[in-house]
């Protein structure tokens, strides 16, 4: 059965994770969010996560060599090996060429890379308005997206917060960094006709409905 190795590619907060966890769902994907894994590496206090966190709460990209390493090693083990789906990596074009040689070394391909998008004022609402559950990682929205009980985690009732880098500053730090370093990505991937763009101003149930239709598409492709 051949893999689907898929990206989701978008500016923060265009709705990335929210989708990510809708998909992990509807297909059998490893998934592989290197925001998570690097918040992770920071609770835990590695030194992954000690040399990261200045970088993530200034808003900036931590360095390629930090991130590709640990990317790469991901990819070739366990679950990752039959299909993955990528969410925050590659984020620079050096990302993106590693990705694709250790693929290509591999004798693997990418599948496709799903674009979400949305204009820079609506990720500013968006973020502003996330909330976070601790130990679930599931992502809500007080006005768009809210839990069941205000302020707690519907997976375990948990106090919901809100993430360090989330604040307006920051944001807009978040944003100026993606188009100046992730937004190149897309040419990138449209030059090799893998890209598919999705509208992410729409509702996350329609945002949803496109993406699982998208992916849907490209296995059957895959299949034959
Ligand atoms: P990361 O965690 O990857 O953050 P990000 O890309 O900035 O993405 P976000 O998690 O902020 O947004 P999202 O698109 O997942 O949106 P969400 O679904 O939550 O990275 C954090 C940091 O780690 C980086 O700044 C960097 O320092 C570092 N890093 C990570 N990867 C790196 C790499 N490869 N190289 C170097 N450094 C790296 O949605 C946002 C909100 O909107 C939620 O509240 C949600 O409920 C709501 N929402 C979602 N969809 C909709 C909708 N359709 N309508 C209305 N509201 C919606």
């Amino acid at each position: 059965m051949p893999e689907l190795n898929l990206i989701l590619l978008g500016p923060p907060g265009a709705g990335k994770g929210t989708q990510a966890e809708r998909i992990r769902e509807d297909f059998d994907l490893a998934y592989i969010a290197t925001g998570d894994m690097l918040r992770q590496a920071v609770a835990e206090g590695t030194p992954l996560g000690a040399e990261a966190k200045s970088y993530m709460d200034a808003g900036d990209l931590v360095p390629d060599a930090l991130i590709i390493a640990v990317i790469l090693e991901r990819l070739h083990g366990g679950d990752a090996r039959d299909g993955f789906l990528l969410d925050g990596f590659p984020r620079t074009i050096p990302q993106g060429e590693a990705l694709g040689e250790a693929l290509r070394g591999a004798g693997r391909d990418l599948t496709g890379v799903l674009m979400i998008d949305a204009p820079d004022e609506e990720i500013v609402r968006r973020i502003s308005g996330r909330r976070v559950g601790p130990a679930s990682g599931r992502v809500y929205h007080v006005e768009f997206d809210p839990p069941k009980v205000e302020g707690k985690d519907d997976v375990d009732g948990a106090d919901l917060i809100q993430r360090d880098d989330d604040r307006p500053e920051t944001v807009r730090k978040r944003l100026d960094v993606y188009h100046a370093q992730t937004a190149p990505l897309v040419a990138h991937y449209e030059d090799r006709g893998l890209l598919h763009r999705i509208d992410g101003t729409a509702s996350p149930a329609s945002v949803h409905e496109h993406v699982r239709a998208t992916i849907a598409t490209l296995k059957l492709e895959a299949d034959v």
